[in-house]
């Protein structure tokens, strides 16, 4: 099987540097047509300049790929619906959206401003909803789309100094546990991945050892597989960096029904905590009606248990 991606206009957010640039040489060498956003500023979003998407055009179209420029910030829903109209003014539709586009700002919850919490909550989070909303309904229309979310290690599992990030980033996969099931019946997925690569932006924090293992394009395949046709998947997230691919799954523990009679006292929850905390037989739910559903069927198999 080869995957290509002919007839299908992507568009990829924050693809001047890094990671996006990646994905967009990859898509772009196997045949979409590509838009390639970037505001051009810092590490911190801050500033802007045409040259870093404009280079990657660039280099697609001496690879003899086809690619247009965008420049707007994701982070207003002017920006949004501006980089999504820029793909239908060039190429018509929008087939595939890697919302990708980050900005970091690091510091302790004590020591962040409100401003700069929300300035990066503003690209992460609500970039990804203004570029996938207006994205959205020519995907249901056309019924066929594939968009993929860029969460992060640091809002699964969390990072010090990092709540701003974190908390965009964990936000992403509720967005995508509620879109895969919008796009279910349309041919719409909707994936996240957690990528690991040395870029601008996490250079700092690499080591000698593993850092140069980290090369963005082992994320690109990865994205180049969610968006593919065949791939139906939807609503996973994958953890990726160096050749090491993992789901994450989030998941349920069996755990523990304590009667219905009277609320236990917060003793007696202490005396359970073990099983209340016991993920042994862990699973996933496919969504929040299932999860909920799951629950209260045990409830009621214990009461009917006690006649
Ligand atoms: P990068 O800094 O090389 O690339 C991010 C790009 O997004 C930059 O070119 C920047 O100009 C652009 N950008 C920032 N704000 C923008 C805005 N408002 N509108 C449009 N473009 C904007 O960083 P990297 O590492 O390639 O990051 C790509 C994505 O991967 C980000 O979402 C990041 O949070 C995520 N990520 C990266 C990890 C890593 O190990 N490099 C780890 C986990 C997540």
């Amino acid at each position: 099987m080869t995957i290509r991606y002919d007839g299908r206009v992507a568009v990829i957010t924050g693809a001047g540097n890094g990671l996006g640039r990646s994905h967009a040489l990859l898509l772009a060498a196997r045949g979409a047509r590509v838009v390639v956003n970037d505001l051009g500023g810092s590490v911190a979003g801050r500033g802007g300049s045409h040259s870093a998407a404009d280079a990657v055009v660039a280099e697609i179209r001496a690879a003899g790929g086809e690619a247009v420029a965008n420049y707007d910030s994701v982070a207003t829903p002017e920006g949004g619906e501006a980089i999504i109209q820029s793909a239908c003014d060039a190429f018509g539709k929008v087939d595939i959206l890697i919302n990708n586009a980050g900005n970091n700002i690091q510091n302790s919850f004590r020591k962040m401003s409100i401003e700069d919490f929300k300035a990066v909550v503003d690209v992460h989070l609500m970039g990804a909803v203004y570029c996938t909303k207006a994205a959205w309904q020519g995907m249901l229309d056309q019924q066929y789309g594939r968009v993929v979310m860029t969460t992060s290690a640091a809002g699964l599992f969390g990072g010090h100094g990092l709540g701003n990030y974190a908390a965009a980033k964990i936000a992403l996969v509720g967005l995508m546990n509620s879109l895969k099931l919008e796009g279910r019946n349309r041919n719409v997925t909707v994936n996240c991945v957690a990528p690991m690569a040395t870029t601008r932006m996490s250079e700092e924090a690499m080591d000698d050892k593993t850092g140069p293992l980290l090369q963005p394009e082992f994320v690109s395949s990865l994205v180049g597989l969610l968006c593919a046709e065949d791939h139906t998947g939807s609503g996973d997230i994958i953890s990726t960096g160096a050749g090491y691919y993992a789901k994450i799954g989030i998941l349920e523990g069996a755990g523990v029904c304590l009667g219905t009679q009277a609320a236990p006292d917060p003793e007696t929850l202490a005396g359970h905590w073990a099983e209340i905390c016991d993920l042994s037989e862990a699973q996933p739910f496919d969504d929040a009606f299932s999860a909920v559903a799951h629950s209260m069927r045990k409830v009621l198999r214990g009461l009917k248990a006690q006649g």
